[in-house]
């Protein structure tokens, strides 16, 4: 048994849709989350830049006595996860492989669809995944880049919204896929905006649930999962910790006090 947190990390509040999962699966453990909302978004910044910001919360992460640390970002995942993997010293789990197999368990027609930020895009991360699962199956991957800032914005539902994802997605709409992954932890948000247009035979997958459940094994192995009764999150971003409070709160059903740990802050962290 192991009290230590399980902490988790994205650009923004996207993360939260894994940890989200994590509180109703892991009820009794310790967590900690950060979103790097001053360098937001991952997805429009070179690869050795979200490395460098994921190593930082990695030694942050250690620091804190994390006992797993949850890469809940694809972007960070796609460009950085190998060398936080070799370079901390905690099991550090991503979110890239878990959606790929949970997608290649969904789909019938072996036509898969991935949606994410350009660098996840560029990276091929899930179509290497995916087909090393399968390589009979297709892959599509576009990168939606304009979903973000609605999400982050806390803009779910206006026709704004709306027709920001029905032109994001209107080159894949009718492609024939049968499965879309949700390669952006901030896309499960606009979930039902997705669906709207995708329609319903196409079976989104929010890598999410396949990740906690890899977490969960790893830690089940190690024989450090936790039974407390009473547990504690604590919330860290980088920037805006009223907004962040704001959309957190509403997202997770539930108070979030987050605490700002600045860039410079988080640099002192780093190796
Ligand atoms: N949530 C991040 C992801 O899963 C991307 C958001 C960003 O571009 O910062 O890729």
């Amino acid at each position: 048994m192991n009290s230590e947190p399980i902490a988790f990390m994205d650009s923004g509040i996207g993360g939260l849709t894994v940890l989200k999962v994590a509180l109703k699966e892991l009820p009794h453990e310790n967590m900690i989350y950060l979103g790097d909302e001053a360098h937001m978004p991952y997805g429009e910044k070179s690869v050795d830049q979200v490395i460098d910001y994921s190593l930082e919360i990695g030694d942050f992460f250690e620091n804190q006595d994390a006992k797993c640390m949850v890469v809940a970002c694809n972007t960070a995942t796609a460009s950085a996860l190998s060398e936080l993997q070799t370079k901390l010293n905690i099991p550090v789990v991503g979110v890239i492989k878990p959606g790929s197999t949970a997608a290649v368990k969904a789909t019938k027609k072996e036509k898969i669809g991935v949606i994410g930020t350009k660098v996840t895009v560029n990276s091929h991360a899930y179509k290497k995944e995916i087909q090393k699962l399968n390589p009979n199956a297709e892959v599509i991957e576009l990168a939606c880049p304009t979903f973000i800032p609605l999400v982050e914005k806390g803009d779910y539902t206006s026709q704004l919204a709306k027709d920001t994802v029905a032109a994001g997605l209107q080159s894949i709409k009718d492609s024939g896929i049968d499965t879309l992954v949700l390669g952006c932890t901030h896309f499960p948000i606009i979930a039902n905006l997705i669906q709207a247009v995708m329609g319903d035979d196409v079976q989104l997958i929010d890598p999410g649930f396949e990740t906690v459940n890899v977490a969960k094994s790893i830690l089940a192995d190690k024989n450090e999962l936790n039974n407390a009764k009473i547990t504690e999150t604590k919330y860290y971003t980088t920037e805006g910790v009223t907004h962040f409070d704001e959309v957190a709160s509403q997202w997770l059903n539930r108070k979030v006090g987050s605490k700002l740990i600045t860039p410079d802050q988080l640099k002192e962290y780093g190796r």
